[in-house]
């Protein structure tokens, strides 16, 4: 397989969708067949240079972060420019790489829905998306950095072998979908003493009352 990828981190230098994508890589190059060509796509010049080069593709993989739930707005301007091309993308196949700091997939899920529905409008075959959360750290070998990594690394390589994902490797993936309800408890017991320990006391010293650190005044 030809495959395309285009990185969409807006971020000039490291990133961590180069970071995963490198893993990626090595897997799907376990094939001797497989062929790439990377397109990194951050700047006003380059993303005219990454629609002409989807235009030309038939296997195409785009990886971004995930911004508010959503995309960087230099993949929703891409997107949003493959509208005049429509007819030139039928039967292309394309798949998803998002890949952000929260660890749950259920902040990724909505966003899957709109990229299945973007191949749909442009004709082109959905190959799936694959869902990292907790990713924020890996340019800094955060821990865990090493099984996301070898993960990624794997679904190169099973879908270098195959040309497509498997599901049930992306859904092991991506997971928890939701955190515990344990650790939910501990989050908020952390930032209860976060705010009693660190806050009211930062508050206090600053002659501000507990009270008026949650003053709305625009919205009064
Ligand atoms: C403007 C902005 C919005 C972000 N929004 C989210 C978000 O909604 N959820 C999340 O988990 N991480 C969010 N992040 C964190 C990034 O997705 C995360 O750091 C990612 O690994 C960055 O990838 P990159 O280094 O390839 O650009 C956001 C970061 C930025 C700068």
């Amino acid at each position: 397989m030809k495959l395309l990828i285009i990185n969409g981190s807006p971020k000039l230098g490291i990133n961590n969708t180069s970071i995963l994508l490198d893993k990626f890589i090595l897997g799907f190059k376990e094939n001797p067949d497989n062929t790439f060509q990377i397109c990194r796509m951050n700047t006003k010049e380059t993303y005219q240079k990454a629609v002409n080069e989807f235009v030309d593709a038939d296997n195409i993989l785009i990886a971004f972060p995930l911004y508010t739930y959503s995309m960087p707005a230099g993949i929703k301007l891409f997107f949003e420019s493959l509208e005049h091309y429509q007819k030139k993308c039928h039967g292309k196949k394309v798949a998803f790489l998002v890949q952000y700091g929260f660890v749950e997939a259920t902040h990724a899920r909505p966003l899957e829905k709109y990229l299945a529905f973007i191949c749909k409008i442009l004709e082109c075959e959905y190959m799936g998306t694959i869902i990292k959360g907790g990713c924020d750290g890996l340019s800094r070998n955060q821990i865990g950095a090493k099984k996301i990594l070898r993960g990624m690394y794997e679904i190169g390589k099973s879908f270098g072998a195959c040309g497509k994902f498997d599901y049930d490797q992306l859904n092991h993936y991506s997971a928890p979908e939701v955190t515990k309800k344990m650790n939910r408890l501990l989050v908020k017991i952390m930032f209860w003493a976060i705010n009693k320990f660190y806050w009211e006391r930062a508050f206090k010293k600053n002659g501000i009352s507990v009270k008026e650190s949650f003053a709305k005044p625009y919205g009064e």
